[in-house]
């Protein structure tokens, strides 16, 4: 089946970031969420990104009109029925993505396939919500999405060769670099990540430095982009707990037992860049 229209579900940082970078790829984008107002906050962050690559003169102002007229609202599951791909985005959560590939499989034609952009649950778990396990895959981008090169591409134990296949060649489409890896908790991206990022903050616990010299050790002594923390504050520190469960239980081996600092510093509602301060502070 040709791909020439997707849903993105979840207008967020990795929603949006997919649709930015799916309708720069002359793809037609119906970017679904909750309520209209988390629509236009992400088309106004795509916006903005496309305002400055006009500025910086790689496209012109048309074209950043084209690319945003590519991308339609929707607030209806139910509008699956008029594309040919759908990636999920939504938030990290079982239960919710559950109901939404239930929702997806009723609505989206036979044939069509669901990936959802998870960074750590089960794809083999939420291919079993539907009636087309062979046609659901994991497709995980990384953030900043318009600026990674990377999409895993991850198998459950059903996905089908042709289903990989077509992913594989959608994210080529997309200008990303597809990896395939199977069904694991944390996939490869965050099974190696976390427990960095984890380790690092076990260093600050420990009082072995502050995070300042944690990062500025993995920058300059590395060549990281961000160091670990800087990093765990971007990506939040919720998610990186969450992140860290998964691996925890699902490997139940303790190398992966969450930093207690990780855990008392979410319940303190210090989440990092989102929330203004993590183990950084953010204006
Ligand atoms: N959206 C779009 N573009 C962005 C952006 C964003 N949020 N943030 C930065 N950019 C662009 C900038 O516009 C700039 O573009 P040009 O080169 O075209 O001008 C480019 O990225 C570089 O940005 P900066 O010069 O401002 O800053 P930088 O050189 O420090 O790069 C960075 C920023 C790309 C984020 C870099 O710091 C980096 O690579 N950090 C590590 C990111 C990383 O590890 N991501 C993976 C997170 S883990 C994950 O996603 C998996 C998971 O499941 C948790």
């Amino acid at each position: 089946m040709a791909i020439n229209r997707i849903m993105v579900i979840g207008a967020g940082q990795m929603g949006g970031g997919i649709a930015q970078v799916a309708a720069q790829s002359g793809l037609e984008v119906v970017l679904n969420d909750l309520k209209p107002e988390f629509i236009h906050r992400g088309l106004a962050v795509i916006a903005k990104n496309l305002s400055r690559s006009v500025e910086k003169e790689r496209i012109a102002v048309a074209e950043k009109e084209a690319i945003l007229g590519r991308i339609v609202p929707s607030t209806d599951l139910a509008d699956a029925a008029a594309v040919d791909f759908v990636v999920e985005a939504a938030s990290e959560n079982m239960e919710i993505k559950s109901g939404i590939f239930r929702a997806l499989d009723k609505a989206a034609r036979p044939g069509v396939i669901l990936a959802t952009n998870t960074s750590s649950l089960p794809i083999t778990e939420v291919a079993a919500v539907t009636s087309r396990p062979g046609s659901v895959i994991g497709m995980h981008f990384m953030n900043p999405v318009p600026v990674m090169p990377l999409v895993e591409v991850i198998r459950g134990i059903a996905t089908t060769d042709a289903t990989f296949a077509t992913v594989d060649a959608l994210a080529r489409a997309m200008g990303k670099t597809p990896v395939e890896v199977n069904d694991a908790p944390g996939f490869i991206s965050n099974r190696v990540l976390l427990p960095m990022i984890n380790e690092a903050i076990f260093c600050v616990y420990e009082g072995v430095a502050t995070p300042e010299a944690v990062d500025q050790v993995m920058k300059l002594g590395m060549n990281h982009p961000m160091g670990p923390l800087t990093l765990a504050d971007f990506i939040g520190l919720d998610t990186c707990l969450a992140i860290m469960e998964v691996l925890h239980e699902g490997f139940a081996d303790s190398k992966y037992r969450p930093c207690p600092l990780l855990r008392k510093m979410v319940k303190a509602g210090w989440l990092g860049k989102k929330s203004g301060k993590g183990f950084f502070e953010y204006a």
